[in-house]
């Protein structure tokens, strides 16, 4: 609704840009996950781009870890984006382990 060429969307959000390590760009202090990447490619997929990304840096809250240190999603909380309805969602609950969830179904 505003660009950040005529508002301060910092200011306005009271979140707090950081320089990163390794990339060229800032990150948000508030935010519990940082990803560092290098675009290692871009495809023309016709009404977006697709950027895929290396990740060459995690920064991460010990409050957004599981007890063996990797991301908890719950914990995490990403926000997810339908771009058909323009909505934005929450992620549910825990379905099941994966490549475990399957075992004993008769197919
Ligand atoms: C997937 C996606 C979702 C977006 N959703 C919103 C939105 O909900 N509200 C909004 O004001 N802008 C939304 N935008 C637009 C951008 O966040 C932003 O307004 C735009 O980049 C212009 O700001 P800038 O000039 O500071 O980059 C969305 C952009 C993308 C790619």
């Amino acid at each position: 609704m505003v660009s950040g060429r005529d508002t301060d969307k910092f200011s306005t959000t009271g979140l707090t840009p950081l320089k990163s390590d390794m990339v060229d760009a800032p990150y948000v202090k508030e935010f519990p996950l940082i990803l560092e990447c290098k675009v290692i490619n871009i495809v023309e997929i016709g009404l977006h781009t697709q950027f895929v990304g290396e990740i060459i840096d995690v920064k991460a809250d010990e409050a957004a870890l599981n007890e063996k240190g990797f991301p908890d999603i719950a914990k995490v909380k990403p926000i997810l984006f339908s771009p058909e309805t323009r909505a934005y969602h929450k992620v549910g609950g825990y379905l099941g382990e994966a490549f475990s969830i399957g075992k004993g179904v008769a197919i």
